[in-house]
């Protein structure tokens, strides 16, 4: 028998092509694979689609990652290889369930640990803002680890606000979570509040937003800084920008700890400080 035949006898066709690591969206239920085909893949999208459908019975939709995440809101654009076209789907980690269509809104299923992290720090009356909050998987988190926290999360993706309203209601934390659709420029200085702790969860760009974030911590806040940080000095500049913008407010930083949470590119990481503002 030939290395091939015998290759789909035991894994069936196109089981051997299907790539080592894709993110799966989704439940038991119903998910949707989310591939980036290899070069030498591309001409074999359909053949692997089918045999990942066929492998993973909750698999339902494949979708082809066809571009980086662009813009404001974060998205990328997708196309469907193969399966259902309706890509909306009940995501489960830790506990609760987010309801979501990855075409539409920004999720990571990779970040879930990082979510945990953040929110197994949060102590009973907190007040919480989760700047950028998407769907709210911060928001719900943070809710579910800490029933005496209050929550507000701002967001300006109309699709993914309402998910977001949509999966505070689904996991019972409505009670303590108040969620805003807009720009967090604009909507932040409407709450007229402040806040024991601030979460920014956008990379790309949070630094932009320290001028509206700093004001509104309370003294000894905690701020929860993400960024992309370059290899050999994957810190330095989120802590410089930090440090610089604290001090024209009057204030001072303490770093409680640095931590790579996921590799973005090569030579780059996506990382998290998690600073006090005194
Ligand atoms: C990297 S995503 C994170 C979303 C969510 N926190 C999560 O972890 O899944 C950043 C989010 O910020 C939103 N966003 C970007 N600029 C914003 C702004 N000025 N005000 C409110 N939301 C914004 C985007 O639409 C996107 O949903």
């Amino acid at each position: 028998m030939k290395l091939l035949t015998k290759f789909k006898k035991v894994f069936g066709e196109g089981e051997e092509l299907i790539p080592s690591s894709f993110d799966v969206v989704g439940s038991r239920e119903k998910a949707v694979a989310i591939v980036e085909f290899p070069e030498n893949l591309k001409l074999k999208k359909l053949e692997v689609a089918k045999a990942l459908l066929r492998k993973h019975k909750n698999v339902k939709s494949v979708l082809e990652k066809v571009s980086e995440r662009k813009g404001r809101l974060r998205l990328r654009k997708y196309t469907l290889i193969a399966g259902n076209p309706n890509t909306e789907v009940l995501h489960k980690e830790y506990g609760y369930v987010l309801k979501l269509d990855p075409q539409k809104v920004y999720f990571s299923p990779r970040e879930a640990y990082e979510r945990q992290r953040i929110a197994t720090q949060v102590k009973a009356k907190e007040s919480v803002l989760v700047m950028f909050s998407g769907i709210a998987p911060y928001c719900i988190a943070i809710a579910k680890s800490q029933p005496l926290a209050k929550i507000y999360g701002i967001e300006i993706n109309r699709d993914a606000h309402e998910y977001a309203l949509e999966n505070v209601r689904i996991n019972r934390v409505l009670d303590r979570v108040s969620l805003f659709h807009g720009d967090v420029r604009k909507v932040l200085p409407k709450l007229k509040l402040k806040f024991d702790r601030i979460v920014m969860p956008l990379p790309k760009g949070a630094y932009r937003y320290l001028d509206i974030a700093i004001p509104a911590l309370k003294k000894d806040g905690i701020l929860h800084f993400y960024y992309w940080g370059k290899e050999n000095k994957l810190f330095d500049q989120a802590k410089k920008m930090i440090e610089k913008k604290a001090l024209k407010f009057g204030r001072k930083v303490e770093i409680i700890s640095y931590k790579e949470v996921l590799p973005y590119a090569p030579k780059k990481w996506k990382i998290v400080l998690d600073v006090k503002i005194i």
